[in-house]
């Protein structure tokens, strides 16, 4: 019996990518919170022959997606689950609850059902490498099941400023590379849970890439983007999902606990100065 592959923000963009691409490995559960952006990223995956299946969530929600997880582990024996969802905008509180509290939800209502060979993967960002947790951020990191997480990790993020490279993308980007900070962080903090089980996690980080989020951008910050890849361009979101599928396909058992970055050489060539 083939497994069944999960995908959280699997409606749009590069979730949407992950989840057709999984198709090949097994049946495929897609959640989000919109209705008709979920009706239709079942029927693309049906329309290529996939069986599909879906279910309203909203991460930030610990109820809400333990009975996505439960109705997950109804359909059949779950392989790999995926988490793409997340928001760079809305401000503090929504990107906070989402990317940071959404991320620990997944792990804690997938994890009991994941079985010996099953991988998690979330996706953090390239933005995450530009910021780094104080050490009083980090205290608050190593209790994440606290319940007074959100409201400390948001209250240290509040003091924090927008990174100097980050300026163009808004006010939000006080919260957003920090936010994906932690996903880095608490992917790492949950490998030997994950080892113990003969499980894997890591997560994966996006440059820039084609989708709907990124496109909220204004065309000037968009070609600022693409100037500084190897290429000139932004990722497509089916090249990312290429990428998650190989790295969960037979042969790579030993890659857990990292984050992997994809990136066409935006990391790089920030860190480094390019010989021409
Ligand atoms: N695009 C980039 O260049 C880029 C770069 C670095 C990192 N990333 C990260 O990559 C991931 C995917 O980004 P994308 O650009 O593909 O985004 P996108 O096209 O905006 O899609 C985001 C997805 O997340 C879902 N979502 C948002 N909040 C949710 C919630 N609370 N519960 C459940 N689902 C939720 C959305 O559906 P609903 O709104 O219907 O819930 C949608 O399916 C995100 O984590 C993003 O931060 C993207």
């Amino acid at each position: 019996m083939k497994k069944l592959q999960v995908v959280t923000g699997g409606t749009s963009g590069m979730g949407l990518s992950t989840a057709i691409a999984l198709g090949k490995l097994g049946p495929v559960l897609v959640g989000g919170r919109n209705e008709k952006r979920l009706a239709d990223a079942i029927a693309k995956l049906e329309e290529r022959g996939i069986e599909a299946y879906g279910k309203t969530v909203d991460i930030s929600d610990r109820v809400s997606l333990d009975e996505f997880a439960a109705y997950a582990a109804s359909i059949a024996p779950i392989g790999n689950v995926v988490n793409a969802a997340g928001v760079d905008a809305g401000g503090g509180d929504l990107i906070v609850k989402i990317n940071m509290v959404g991320t620990v939800n997944f792990v804690e209502a997938f994890l009991p059902y994941l079985e010996e060979g099953s991988a998690l993967v979330n996706y953090s960002s390239i933005t995450g490498y530009f910021v780094q947790p104080t050490p009083e951020e980090r205290a608050i990191w190593d209790d994440p099941n606290a319940p007074t997480f959100f409201e400390k990790a948001k209250a240290a993020i509040d003091v924090r400023e927008v990174p100097e490279a980050m300026r163009a993308m808004g006010e939000d980007y006080q919260y957003y590379p920090i936010s994906k900070t932690f996903t880095q962080y608490y992917t790492r903090a949950n490998t030997r849970r994950f080892g113990k089980k003969g499980c894997r996690i890591f997560s994966i980080a996006p440059g820039a890439f084609d989708t709907p989020m990124l496109r909220e951008a204004s065309d000037e910050t968009v070609a600022g983007i693409e100037r500084g890849t190897a290429f000139g361009r932004l990722g497509e979101p089916g090249e990312m999902a290429e990428f998650i599928v190989r790295l969960l396909e037979p042969g790579l058992e030993y890659l857990t606990g990292v984050d992997l970055v994809l990136d066409g050489g935006k990391f790089g060539m920030t860190m480094a100065k390019q010989l021409d």
